[in-house]
Formats: structure tokens, C-alpha cells, sequence
């Protein structure tokens, strides 16, 4: 039973078909839920298998569900998120588990491919530095969502990647944005084809949980209604911007 001194921890174990195991872990002041992940598994279970690397908030390796929330769960403090001093911790819906709050991040890096998120330099390391205006309209939307840390909140809260798994997803679709707008990047053309396809931006309802939760404060659902415009522009036959 928790109590001030004490937390109600549920964390799910096994993979897919796992089930969800009872901690009593101790509360501290400016604990975080990486905190009480790490406490059961150097304390109450050396066999809990999760993944985290910086825990200041850069890696985004530390993703996980929190009270039916995904999370940063490294910036993530107990106080803000227990409920009752009761905490559920699972993995990241919409990916494979492995096992126990591990997910397989496959999918999630695949898309970045096939959204063509990746940029291609259009000159060598031999050409000048090409000029940026960091103030021209399109640096400034790709500065905009260039902040991105891979961690997978925004793609584990998509309900249109739950309804649709072969959907590109917010994450890459993010990440196209920027490139998009990068006039040193060489794969417009295979770009627009990938983001117009079936898997593509037509896909986002709109519904904004990725940009909600996203922990560095991003905003996808503006950044794949940038690839919408751009998308009708080419249906349309219009230049693309
Ligand atoms: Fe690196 Fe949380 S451990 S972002």
C-alpha cells in the first residue's frame, strides 16, 4: 500500500503478451520516473530491461508510458505524473516490444527513410559553404522543427499510426518539413513523392497528441500541414514552394 514515503509502482513485464508486476518503491523529493525505474531494477529486480543514456534530456532513449501518457521519463518528475502515488509504467504504443519497457525501434527509424527525412548534400565538402540567411522564410521553419530528439513520444502517441501502421508518422514527417525547407538538400523530387504517397501527410488527422506531449515543445501537426500545402500544390500542378 503506498503511502507519503512510498510509491505504488505497476511496470509491464515480458513483450507483447506480458502483464503488469507490483513495486513498492521508496518517494524522494525531485524524483524522476527514470528514478523509480532505475530504483526497481538495481534494487527489487535486476531483470527489468529498459533503455535510457543521458538522462538530462538530449538522447531520447528513456521514452515510455506513464499513466497511459508517453513520456521522457529522464525530465519527467513523479510529483507532476502520480496519481494518488500510484504509478503505470509501460512501453511506447505503436512499436514492437522486446521485452519488459523496451521497445524495438525499427519501424520507427524505417520511416525516417522512407519519409526521404535524411538529408542529401547537393554539393561536396570540396564546394564554398553554401549562405544561409538564418531569417529567410524557409531557415526559419526548419529551424523551427529542427529540435527533434528520435525519442518517439509523438509516433507512440499518433492515433492515425495506430490506425494506419504503415502511416510515415509525425516524427519524419517533422523531419521531411526541415528538409523540405533546406535549399541545400539534393532529394526534393523523391521527398515529395514519399510524402505524397499512400503512407504520407494525407494520413494526419490533425489531432495534435504528438504535438502536446512532444518534450522539446515541437509542433508536427504544423510542420505536416506545411507538406499538406505543399502535397495540393503539386496535385494542382502549382510550383512547389
Ligand atoms: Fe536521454 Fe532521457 S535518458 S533523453
Amino acid at each position: 500500500m503506498a503511502n507519503d514515503k512510498t510509491l505504488n509502482v505497476e511496470v509491464w513485464r515480458g513483450a507483447e503478451d506480458g502483464r503488469f508486476e507490483s513495486f513498492e518503491v521508496p518517494a524522494r523529493d525531485s524524483q524522476t520516473v527514470l528514478d523509480v525505474v532505475s530504483h526497481i531494477q538495481r534494487h527489487l529486480d535486476e531483470t527489468l530491461t529498459y533503455r535510457f543514456a543521458c538522462r538530462v534530456g538530449m538522447c531520447g532513449s528513456c521514452a515510455m508510458t506513464v499513466n497511459g501518457r508517453p513520456r521522457w521519463t529522464c525530465r519527467t518528475h513523479v510529483s507532476r505524473v502520480a496519481r494518488n502515488g500510484r504509478l503505470t509504467i509501460a512501453p511506447l504504443r505503436n512499436l514492437p516490444v522486446i521485452k519488459d519497457l523496451a521497445c524495438d525501434m525499427t519501424p520507427f527509424f524505417d520511416k525516417w527513410q522512407q519519409a526521404r527525412a535524411v538529408f542529401d548534400p547537393s554539393t561536396t565538402r570540396d564546394d564554398p559553404v553554401a549562405a544561409i540567411t538564418p531569417d529567410s522564410p524557409k531557415r526559419r521553419e526548419a529551424s523551427a522543427a529542427i529540435e527533434c530528439i528520435n525519442c518517439a513520444v509523438c509516433y507512440a502517441a499518433c492515433d492515425s499510426v495506430t490506425w494506419n501502421p504503415d502511416y510515415l508518422g509525425p516524427a519524419a514527417l517533422n523531419r521531411a518539413w526541415t528538409l523540405v525547407n533546406d535549399q541545400r538538400d539534393a532529394d526534393q523530387r523523391a521527398r515529395r513523392a514519399a510524402i505524397m504517397s499512400d503512407a504520407g501527410c494525407g494520413n494526419c488527422h490533425s489531432h495534435q497528441s504528438c504535438t502536446e506531449l512532444c518534450p522539446n515543445e515541437l509542433n508536427p501537426t504544423r510542420s505536416i500541414a506545411g507538406l499538406k500545402r505543399l502535397a495540393m500544390k503539386n496535385l494542382f500542378g502549382g510550383e512547389p514552394s
